[in-house]
């Protein structure tokens, strides 16, 4: 009998398919840094999506619109690190996939490189030729609607998008948009769940959701969202706190800051013995020594 265990098999865009077909939905949760990809990892969550909002969650940025490609490569790159089965989805940053085809290949490319199975970018009619651009450069694409951050500007906040039949018609026209430039998702943030039921009817990509409701694909959360551990004023009505993380940091530090103020760190088991011959010689030579005056 052999011990060898099987690999493990990676998540591709193939598996997210085979789990919609069976009703299954899929579990995204971003992560920007090798320890919570490797405990995500192992927790079976399918999808770690290396999300710009490390601008916020991991730079203290006000908006996800200041990160740049090299520091989302540095997250990317750990995250690559620790999954060894979640598909890992990098977030194409603000300006890095806009101004041009060439610099969204180039930068698509460079989330590759990097380790990510697929991309994502924020936009719909206005974003195909991008996604169109990616996916003949054989790259799995996919785009985000609704709620889009990078657009913050325009949108006049972070507001509830698709209110109404009318809105809920145009993210539909995007996410067709999306479809037909050759993406194989479709991310919804911030939109009511009737109108996410809606689109999903409607189109043919795998349809997964932020604050969107039940009725799609998958759900995606904000690693700091769910663990407590967001340093900021945002926080929007979907979110569910499974922990308190960043509580419970700051009470170890301080607690670990009043044991060195009262000298209870470090105590003995934290240091590193000697033989006793050794110990004695230290004593006398750590003895004060009597200066005589001349
Ligand atoms: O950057 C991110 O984490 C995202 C989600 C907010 C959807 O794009």
């Amino acid at each position: 009998m052999s011990h060898v265990s099987a690999p493990t098999r990676r998540v591709t865009t193939a598996t997210l398919a085979a789990l919609r077909e069976r009703g299954e939905p899929a579990v995204w949760i971003t992560a920007y840094d090798y320890p919570t990809a490797v405990f995500a990892d192992r927790a079976g969550a399918d999808v770690l999506l290396v999300g710009d909002s490390a601008a916020m969650t991991m730079l203290g940025h006000e908006s996800t619109t200041s990160i740049t490609m090299d520091e989302m490569l540095v997250f990317t790159r750990a995250v690559c690190r620790g999954a060894k089965r979640a598909l890992v989805i990098g977030d194409m940053p603000f300006l890095s996939y806009q101004p041009s085809n060439a610099r969204a290949i180039r930068n698509a490319g460079a989330f590759v490189a990097a380790g990510c199975g697929a991309v994502k970018l924020e936009g719909g009619l206005r974003v195909a030729p991008r996604v169109r651009a990616i996916a003949d450069a054989g790259i799995a694409v996919m785009g985000h609607l609704g709620l889009t951050p990078q657009s913050l500007g325009q949108l006049g906040g972070y507001r509830v998008q698709g209110k109404t039949l009318a809105a809920a018609q145009c993210l539909l026209d995007d996410a067709l948009a999306l479809q037909n430039a050759g993406a194989f998702a479709v991310l919804l943030e911030a939109i009511p769940a009737e109108t996410a039921a809606f689109i999903r009817e409607r189109v043919d990509l795998l349809v997964y959701g932020i604050g969107a409701g039940p009725h799609v694909d998958g759900q995606l959360v904000i690693a700091h969202d769910v663990l407590g551990s967001f340093v900021g004023d945002i926080a929007p009505r979907f979110v569910r706190r499974y922990a308190e993380v960043g509580a419970v940091t700051e009470q170890a530090i301080r607690d670990y800051a009043a044991d060195v103020r009262a000298f209870r760190f470090p105590a003995p088991e934290h240091c590193y013995p000697i033989d006793d011959e050794d110990a004695a010689e230290f004593r006398a030579a750590l003895r004060p020594r009597i200066e005589v005056a001349s």
